[in-house]
């Protein structure tokens, strides 16, 4: 069984302070939670005083993005070597918001999972569609290529623990949650893809999360979809009473199975 990972993507929000006291709070409330993976994504700001906390810690910390270069005069970029430095052990890559907002491309996305897997950083690789390309029936063609394109050039040895996040770029943000059943739906056809790419027992072994408006009232549901192997979550992630809910939702989940 594929041991799930809730992870809080805190976008740009939670100055170094705000960002201690949220971590620590997780820290305390889900000390005992050892069938769930927790990681904490903050800005790249607070991850230095973060990483000093969580020595030691069963939480995981990632940065929301990286530099595929390990250093050099690149303004505003920080490199996954940097990342790994301040005890990251994860990295988003390629969120839509990235991908949107700053002219990130499958080619870049690629390019960063490179430097992350060289680095022994876990990326967690996003991918989804947006509301008029799932209206025109393109969600298949859209995650195929991104999938394909992002995993350019790797085998199964460098990817090791790399994760994929499928989160539909209608549902980021909007409350607008896929169904669960839609959800799996990409899900299946994700790990089908990763199956023809690699081997049954790869695509077995990965991890696919899913991200948009996951709340601790509808994570349950989604959780429980059999490809579903844990959340990627925004909003919710902001609180620590949020982002536990989601997270014993899930443990209670897995430990029925
Ligand atoms: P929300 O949970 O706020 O919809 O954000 C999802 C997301 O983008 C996580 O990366």
């Amino acid at each position: 069984m594929r041991r799930p990972i809730i992870a809080g993507n805190w976008k740009m929000y939670k100055d170094v302070n705000e960002a201690v006291e949220l971590a620590n709070s997780i820290k305390r409330a889900a000390f005992d939670m050892d069938n769930v993976d927790i990681v904490i994504c903050p800005p790249f700001t607070d991850l230095s005083d973060i990483g000093e906390m969580l020595v030691e810690s069963a939480i995981g910390l990632g940065a929301q993005n990286c530099f595929w270069e390990k250093e050099g005069a690149f303004t505003g970029e920080v490199s996954a070597t940097m990342l790994k430095s301040v005890g990251c052990q994860y990295v988003i890559i390629g969120h839509s918001e990235r991908r949107g907002y700053f002219g990130e491309t499958d080619g870049t996305v690629n390019r960063k999972l490179r430097a992350a897997v060289d680095n022994d950083l876990i990326p967690i690789m996003c991918v989804g569609e947006t509301l008029e390309e799932r209206e025109a029936d393109k969600t298949p063609d859209v995650v195929r290529t991104q999938v394909t394109q992002g995993l350019k050039g790797f085998d199964e040895d460098h990817l090791g623990q790399m994760v994929i996040a499928y989160e539909p770029v209608w549902a980021i943000g909007t409350g607008r949650t896929a169904t669960p059943e839609q959800a799996q739906e990409v899900h299946v056809m994700i790990r089908d893809l990763i199956r023809e790419l690699y081997s049954g027992s790869f695509a077995e072994s990965k991890r696919i999360l899913y991200g948009g408006s996951v709340k601790p009232e509808n994570a349950g549901e989604l959780m429980k979809q059999e490809d579903i192997d844990g959340g990627l979550i925004g909003g919710a992630s902001l609180k620590a009473d949020s982002f536990v809910d989601i997270i014993k939702t899930t443990s209670r989940v897995y430990e029925g199975r």
